[in-house]
């Protein structure tokens, strides 16, 4: 049997160190929400992946739709010969993405891809070329995603010049407000404020579309106020610019509806989507109004490998147990408990600045002077580690990495949610303070 150790000696003579490892273990098997590591340690997952496992490891129902789909065909791409699951999948987006308006939906790999594509298709759409993102955002790492994100180290760093024609705006950050103002006497300033971004970055005219997270994922779980996106959406409608959520971690019931989006009741020009869609299987998906989506001609979208077939069918069995499981309801338990814990938290340790949430996403930013808000970063980083040597996976999250965002899988069952919530407490009462 190899070990951890010996596998990760294997790893780091392979294999750079650019693409980055939370955890120094490597997995034998997992199932539901737990993860076994090669030298049969066992873990509570409360890291699903990066918020991809939300029916769970090796859900039986997704493995069946594999299963059974790898024994038709695995590939023809849909460009040289089509296939149904990828025609049902985008009938079931179109029909569950927020809105009435007739919608049509395009496959590809990831989130990133997704967002490219978005972009693409908001540029032909409008022929303009300007697009507004925001601070703290994450759309992913390929070249205009990666210009679109806000993080510069480790993402961004070395790796200019990005994508021109990219205009960042603060975020509706409450507790670190660029505008140093309070919800709700602030009258979601920083909504409004991109009037006055159309006067000092870009006129409306050039902007084909603003892109937006509707919690933050990477930037920490980051809760706008609920009269957010509907400002930020009537003022792109009055300019004639296309507004994408991108749900790639909000997306599939984290926050206990199937998309972010919809607790603003807006209804988005496009949405893209990606992590939890296929069960663990690389997908991603582009749905919007379909005179938009229609937009690009021929040959214009695609890609060989986007929309393969056994991962179609894994989503069309993910959105199955959505509805068989009722995880949208589960989403909103869990993340009741998480946040009572967690507040719990906030009141005993006065690292814990802020916790917030919706649904299942909910975050905890870790300070180390409520005062001043100067992120915890190793403290973090600690805590995490603490946690995986009791038997629990975490990531962190945040532009300063100081924000702790479970993203167990929707099917952890209640036992294993209070054990990985004593594990944190624990941790938190062992951190060695500098
Ligand atoms: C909101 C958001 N958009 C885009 C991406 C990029 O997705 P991918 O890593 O699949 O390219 C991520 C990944 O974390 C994300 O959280």
């Amino acid at each position: 049997m190899k070990t951890n150790e010996l596998l990760l000696n294997e790893r780091n003579k392979h294999i750079p160190q650019g693409p980055f490892n939370t955890h120094p273990i490597f997995a034998k098997k997992a199932k539901g929400s737990i993860i076994t590591d090669v030298e049969g340690k066992e873990y509570i997952d409360f890291a699903g992946g990066i918020g991809v496992n939300n029916v769970g490891h090796c859900n039986e129902e997704v493995l069946k739709a594999i299963q059974d789909q790898i024994q038709k065909y695995i590939h023809t791409c849909f460009h040289v010969v089509m296939y149904e699951p990828y025609v049902e999948l985008a009938k079931r987006l179109n029909k569950i993405t927020p809105g009435d308006s007739p919608k049509k939906t395009m496959l590809v790999n990831s989130g990133a891809e997704a967002v490219e594509n978005a972009i693409k298709i908001a540029r032909h759409v409008t022929s303009r070329t300007g697009t507004i993102c925001f601070e703290d955002a994450f759309h992913g790492r390929t070249l205009l995603a990666l210009s679109l994100t806000s993080k510069m180290k480790p993402y961004k760093f070395g790796f200019a010049p990005y994508a021109p024609e990219i205009y960042r705006m603060p975020y509706a950050y409450c507790y670190r407000c660029a505008f140093g103002l309070e919800y709700p006497s602030c009258e979601i300033r920083c909504a409004y404020f991109l009037r006055d971004f159309f006067q000092t970055h870009i006129s409306a005219e050039q902007v084909a579309a603003l892109i937006v997270e509707p919690v933050l994922g990477e930037g920490g779980f980051v809760v706008p106020p609920k009269e957010y996106f509907k400002i930020l959406y009537g003022i792109c409608q009055e300019n004639g610019i296309v507004f994408i959520a991108d749900e790639v971690q909000t997306g599939f019931g984290r926050t206990a509806k199937m998309f972010a989006i919809e607790h603003y009741e807006v209804e988005p020009d496009i949405i893209v989507m990606a992590k939890s869609m296929a069960g663990g299987l690389p997908l991603s998906a582009i749905t919007g109004r379909a005179e938009l989506m229609d937009h690009p001609q021929v040959g214009g979208l695609g890609g060989t490998f986007g929309g393969n077939p056994v991962a179609c069918r894994a989503a069309l069995a993910v959105l199955d147990q959505f509805e068989k499981k009722d995880l949208l309801s589960r989403a909103e338990q869990i993340g009741k408990r998480v946040l009572e814990r967690f507040k719990e938290f906030q009141e005993h340790y006065p690292i814990v600045g802020d916790v917030r949430g919706l649904g299942a996403m909910v975050g905890m930013e870790l300070v180390r002077d409520r005062n001043t808000k100067e992120p915890a970063t190793a403290l973090t980083k600690q805590l995490v580690n603490l946690c995986r040597e009791k038997g629990l996976l975490m990531i962190s999250a945040g532009t300063h990495s100081n924000i702790i965002r479970p993203l167990m899988p929707l099917v952890i069952t209640d036992e294993e949610l209070e054990k990985g919530l004593s594990i944190i407490a624990e941790s938190l009462s062992e951190l060695k303070h500098p």
